[in-house]
């Protein structure tokens, strides 16, 4: 089968598109043949040795994470109700490649009323949205959320997850994502290129933060006091939250199924639209990449695997 593989961590140079052997299948694992696999800033990181948790901290290693596919064949000894031929999608280490072998507990239906291309985008940034917003921030209404980078990856579940709820939702992004964002129920946008956030926004109840350094530094004041903001990226200054009388929140995301099912209904409920901007063929998960890490997503970029 054709895989992403790097042989050593490093930059983009390392990314080879390779053939070799197709996963054997395992006991309580499912081999899922790959349709499409999304680019998170996570696969990057992987490869350039800035994030490698137990999975993806040797070489050789295919790279990706996110992925949408169908069921081929299940193991013995697997607890499911899932069947070959189900159309599923998650997380695993290793999904830029033709097939994956998936524990069973960590595949969920992917939502009926989208493609592959589609559902490949939602499983990291919605699930991290979703843990954020709803179960960290408990959005409501007349709440004020301060969302940076609402046009990407996280920040776009973020911003529609608290716009479901109620919540006013204020974002910051660049000039190609406004339309967007207009589209998804924000209603003030600061362009972060030429604007200063912190002249234009006050009193909000929760910052989301996926940029971290200077943005955190700058939204300590347009907090409300007993406010919250939620640190994605990097480490959080404590006793700067301290400082303005909010709480400062140190956020890692959990793979949760329940959470990615229930998410993947509210798509099919056409409550929350993923926001792909740009397809390409896996093999030009490389490319794919650099566009990621040079802040050229403006949305998400999924690999089309065939
Ligand atoms: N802690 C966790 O559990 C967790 C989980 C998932 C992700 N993360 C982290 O969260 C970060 C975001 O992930 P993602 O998937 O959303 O990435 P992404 O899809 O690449 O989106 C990043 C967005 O940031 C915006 N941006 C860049 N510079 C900015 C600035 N100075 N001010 C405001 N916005 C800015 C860009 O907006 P425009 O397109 O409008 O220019 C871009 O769309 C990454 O660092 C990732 O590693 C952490």
């Amino acid at each position: 089968m054709k895989a992403v593989r790097i042989h050593e961590f490093g930059g983009p140079e390392r990314v080879q598109v390779e053939d070799i052997p197709t996963p054997r299948l395992t006991a309580g694992k499912a081999l899922v043949r790959v349709h499409a696999a999304a680019v998170n800033p996570v696969d990057w990181m992987v490869r350039e040795r800035i994030y490698n948790p137990e999975g993806a901290d040797r070489v050789p290693l295919t790279l990706g994470q996110d992925f949408a596919g169908v069921i081929e064949q299940i193991g013995p000894h697997s607890e499911t109700s899932l069947r070959e031929r189900d159309e599923v999608f998650g997380e695993v280490w290793g999904s830029f490649a033709q097939y994956a072998l998936v524990p069973v507990e960590d595949l969920v239906l992917k939502p009926r009323s989208v493609d592959f291309v589609t559902a490949a985008s939602i499983p990291m940034p919605a699930i991290t949205a979703w843990q954020a917003i709803i179960d960290t921030a408990e959005a409501k209404p007349g709440m004020r959320f301060l969302i940076h980078g609402a046009s990407g990856g996280v920040g776009s579940f973020a911003a529609q997850f608290a716009h479901w709820k109620g919540a006013q939702v204020l974002a910051t992004a660049s000039q190609p994502s406004f339309d967007y964002l207009r589209s998804i129920g924000v209603t003030t946008i600061i362009d972060y290129e030429h604007e200063r956030f912190e002249d234009k926004v006050r009193d909000v109840d929760v910052v989301l933060d996926p940029i971290g350094g200077d943005v955190q530094a700058r939204s300590w004041g347009v907090l409300k006091q007993g406010g919250m903001l939620i640190n994605l990226i990097g480490e959080l200054h404590e006793a700067a939250a301290r400082k303005a009388g909010v709480v400062g929140v140190e956020f890692g995301m959990e793979y949760d199924t329940e959470d990615l099912d229930f998410i993947a209904k509210l798509v099919d409920r056409g409550i929350v639209k993923p926001h792909v901007t740009q397809v390409l063929p896996l093999e030009q998960a490389r490319e794919a990449l650099d566009l990621n890490q040079q802040n050229k997503s403006h949305g998400k970029i999924v690999l089309e695997v065939h």
